[in-house]
Order: structure tokens, then C-alpha cells, then sequence
């Protein structure tokens, strides 16, 4: 997508034919900077310390972690120790294990002389599908902000509400739920988004109003606490957020505070759409809410912030009393009931189990071995 007049991947195979860039979105909004990763050592920290974060560019990250690892030693010794640390970085988010896992089976069958180029060659492949996922949805998504703007408000802006960033630094490219934004964006739709700030990392006011500004999409950042208000006053027509993990049933693990904007959506009668590339789904899960791990996170997320001062130099203040205990729970689940629709590469579904193993049966027959 677009940084100034240039197009940027969020991740990328160097010239050389095997060592990784990726934009360090730690970094952002502030400054552009790109980290080189040469070891599995490194992808595994990037993922970790989150220079590079979101559910499916966790998943190719871990994918070329693999292909660094197999280039250093090709042994199966090598092969499970690469799976065991990268699956180590974060516990959520599914497509790790969907790209681990995939990985590791192909990998296994072959001579060791034959592993580090299958494996560039399938990490390469897993980030080109990512991008032709999200075109995919973005094109189903599109026609739910068109149906807006043609039938319930002709003329008018239609506003679109999203938490966290499940744009295009999350994924490869395009983005997941911002896919069908910029779709309509790039046809002329009005579209105008509200970005929840998403504390304590700020992935909202930091990633994606940096994405959407960049591609001149209209936004707000909001404090995450608005979007009730703003959904009472008429003001949101539709909400799209991301997704970590969908269980078998259509709930929805997403960013702490997306469970919130749904029940504010349901009470308001704001329709409230999760968009997820087919990996996200977990076929082994059930009741979201129960089964799935929520990974908690360091205290310094909630009791400090960073910024830039007027002088332009990057400080992290202190914002919690010293010795306050906080917790610091990343993710929350959305139940199936509150959600309207899962815009997905095969089209805009009912979250439930029927609707969910109809689109994706290959899935819940791979779930099944
Ligand atoms: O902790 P993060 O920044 O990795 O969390 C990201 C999200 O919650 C996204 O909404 C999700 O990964 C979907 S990205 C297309």
C-alpha cells in the first residue's frame, strides 16, 4: 500500500534471496524504519517484542522464521526447534500455528538438502495467498459499504467504525478490515473511518490512522471510549474490525475492546462485521470465550506511554501511580450472537458453525487429521 508516493509491503524477501525486511511498526507513527531479519532468532523477536504484529503478518513472519531457520541447518532436529520457539512468541493469534504447522509438514517428508529452498519457496507463496485473501475480501466487503451509501444514505458520507489495526501493516498488504474501505475509497465512495486509539498500544492512533492517512482515506481517532456515543447519535453506519482467532461457532477473539463495540453496536442496531482471511478460522475451537488463550502482556503497556515532543524527540512518560498494579489483558472474545456477518475470501457469512464449515470445508477436514 501506500507510504508517500511509494508502495510498501508491511514484509518483504530481500534482493539477496534470503534475508527479510519489515517495516518496524513499533517505530511508527514517528518514524519509517526497516528491520532486517537474518536469523529465526530475529523473526521469533520481531514477533515477540511486535515489531511486526497482527494476526496474518504474524503467520508469514513465522513462515519466513522457518525458511531463516532451514537456511542455518536443515536437520529435523533444527526443523521442531524453529516450530517450537516461533510458536512460543504469542499465544493468540492462530495463524501461527496455521503457518507453523503447514510448514513443518511439508518440510518433514523432504531430504535436508531440499528444506531451505521449499521453504522459501512456500513462505513466499503463503505471503502472495495473504494478499489475494484480502483483495478477496475486500471486494465482498466492498458491497456492504456501497449498499450503505447507495440505499441508506445517498450523497452522504458513510462512516465506518474500526478498533485496533487490521489494516495493512497487519497482513502483507491491503489489510483485512480496512481491504473493503480502501476498495470503496479508491472508487469514489465517500467513506469516512472512526479509529478507536486502542490502548494501552495505540495500534489505532499510532498504525492505522498512519495507513489510512497515507492512502488519503478520511478519519478520526477517537478515544476508545466514544464509539458508544457515537453509535447512540447515529454517527457510526457500520463497524469492521480484524480478528486473532474465529472458533468453529463464529466467536471472535479480536484487540481488548472490540467485545465492547459489539454489545454498544447490538444495542444500537449498528450492524458489526469481522473481517478474517480463511487461517484465522480455528476449526479445533468451539466456545471462543472458554478455549481461547488470551495473552496477557507486560505492565509497562498500560502504566507508560510514548510520544513525540514538541522538539521532536521520542520520551515514555510514567501515566500510573507508582506501584498501582494493572493488568494487562490483550485480547477479548465477542460471542457469535452479537456479530453481523464474517466478511471473509468466500463471501460475507452468518458466524456459525453451518455458515463457517459450508465456505471452508477443506478446513474442517485438516482440523480433523
Ligand atoms: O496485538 P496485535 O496488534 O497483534 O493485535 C492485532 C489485532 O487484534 C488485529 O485486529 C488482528 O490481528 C487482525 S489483523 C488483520
Amino acid at each position: 500500500m501506500r507510504v508517500g508516493d511509494s508502495h510498501v509491503r508491511s514484509i518483504w524477501l530481500e534482493q539477496d534471496g534470503w534475508s527479510l525486511s519489515a517495516i518496524d511498526q513499533r517505530r511508527l507513527p514517528h518514524d519509517f524504519v526497516v528491520a532486517r531479519l537474518t536469523t529465526c532468532d530475529a523473526a521469533a523477536d520481531a514477533i515477540r517484542s511486535m515489531l511486526v504484529r497482527g494476526a496474518p503478518l504474524i503467520g508469514a513472519t513465522a513462515a519466513y522464521g522457518m525458511a531463516l531457520a532451514m537456511r542455518a541447518d536443515a536437520s529435523n532436529a533444527a526443523l521442531d526447534q524453529a516450530h517450537k520457539a516461533l510458536m512460543a512468541t504469542r499465544p493468540t493469534a492462530i495463524n501461527l500455528k496455521w503457518a507453523l504447522d503447514a510448514m513443518r509438514s511439508m518440510l518433514r517428508p523432504l531430504p535436508a538438502s531440499e528444506r531451505m529452498a521449499a521453504a522459501y519457496s512456500r513462505a513466499g507463496e503463503m505471503a502472495e495467498q495473504d494478499i489475494a485473501i484480502n483483495k478477496g475480501i475486500g471486494r465482498h466487503g466492498l458491497g456492504l459499504i456501497e449498499a450503505v451509501a447507495a440505499i441508506k444514505k445517498p450523497g452522504e458520507r458513510v462512516n465506518v467504525l474500526t478498533h485496533c489495526n487490521a489494516g495493512w501493516l497487519a497482513t502483507v498488504d491491503w489489510g483485512t478490515a480496512t481491504a473493503p474501505i480502501y476498495l470503496a475509497h479508491d472508487r469514489g465512495v465517500v467513506v469516512h473511518v472512526w479509529v478507536d486509539e486502542t490502548r494501552p498500544r495505540n495500534q489505532g492512533a499510532s498504525l492505522t490512522a498512519w495507513e489510512l492517512g497515507h492512502h488519503g482515506v478520511p478519519h478520526t481517532v477517537v478515544p476508545d471510549n466514544t464509539g458508544g456515543h457515537l453509535m447512540q447519535h447515529g454517527m457510526v453506519d457500520l463497524v469492521i474490525t480484524g480478528t486473532d482467532r474465529v472458533s468453529a461457532q463464529g466467536d471472535v477473539c479480536n484487540k481488548i475492546g472490540t467485545y465492547l463495540k459489539a454489545l454498544a453496536a447490538h444495542d444500537n442496531g449498528v450492524p458489526f462485521y469481522v473481517a478474517l482471511p480463511s487461517p484465522t478460522i480455528d476449526f479445533n475451537v468451539n466456545d471462543g470465550i472458554r478455549e481461547i488463550p488470551i495473552e496477557q502482556r507486560g505492565p509497562d503497556e498500560v502504566t507508560h506511554m510514548t510520544g513525540r515532543t514538541a522538539d521532536g524527540r521520542i520520551e515514555t512518560v510514567r501515566i500510573v501511580p507508582d506501584g498501582s498494579p494493572v493488568a494487562n489483558y490483550a485480547f477479548d472474545v465477542t460471542p457469535a450472537r452479537l456479530v453481523t456477518g464474517l466478511i471473509t475470501e468466500r463471501g460475507v457469512l452468518r458466524a456459525d458453525r453451518a455458515a463457517l464449515a459450508a465456505a471452508f470445508p477443506e478446513r474442517i477436514a485438516a482440523a480433523a487429521e
